[in-house]
């Protein structure tokens, strides 16, 4: 529901869910508001030429926007990263908002992916440099079905 009325169609919540069919969660949190969910992150495995997370999707309730949920949940999901030993997280989305957490799509440059282009990004997780600038990497067999 969150995600439907977030991203105004289905295909982010199919995602979300054959995620957890396959298994392919590695991180999931909620920000809750007076008992209501009004922000869900998601981070799934790679493979890749380090340890290494998609973030996917991200989703913020319209009517909670811009109050800094989107932020929390982002530094909130890389700092767990970080912390289960995962060395760079890569996303999918707009340079205008992820670049103020350390994601750069010049970083991303170097790996071959489907996604490569300047919507996919790379941050690094441990001392701001990737152990690793080229490669090859693949996103869980959900994000296909997009
Ligand atoms: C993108 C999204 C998650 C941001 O959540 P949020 O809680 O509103 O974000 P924050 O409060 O942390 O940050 C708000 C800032 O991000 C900016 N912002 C929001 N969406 C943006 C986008 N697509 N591109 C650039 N900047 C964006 C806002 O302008 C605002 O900037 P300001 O602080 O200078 O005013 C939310 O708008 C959302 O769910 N959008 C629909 C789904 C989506 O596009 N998800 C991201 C793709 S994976």
């Amino acid at each position: 529901m969150l995600l439907t009325r977030a991203f105004g169609g289905p295909n982010e919540a199919a995602l979300v869910a054959r995620l957890h069919a396959d298994g392919a969660a590695a991180i999931a949190l909620v920000a809750c508001i007076g008992g209501a969910v009004a922000g869900h992150i998601l981070f799934s495995p790679m493979i890749a030429p380090m340890r290494a997370q998609a973030l996917a999707p991200l989703a913020v309730a319209p009517e909670h926007q811009r109050r800094g949920i989107g932020a929390a949940l982002v530094r909130a999901g890389m700092a767990r990263a970080a912390a289960e030993g995962c060395q760079a997280v890569f996303v999918l989305g707009d340079p205008a908002y992820y670049r103020r957490f350390g994601f750069s799509a010049e970083s991303a440059r170097g790996f071959a992916s489907p996604y490569a282009g300047p919507h996919l990004m790379v941050a690094a997780l441990v001392g701001g440099n990737l152990p690793v600038t080229t490669g090859e990497i693949v996103h869980a067999p959900a994000f296909s079905a997009l």
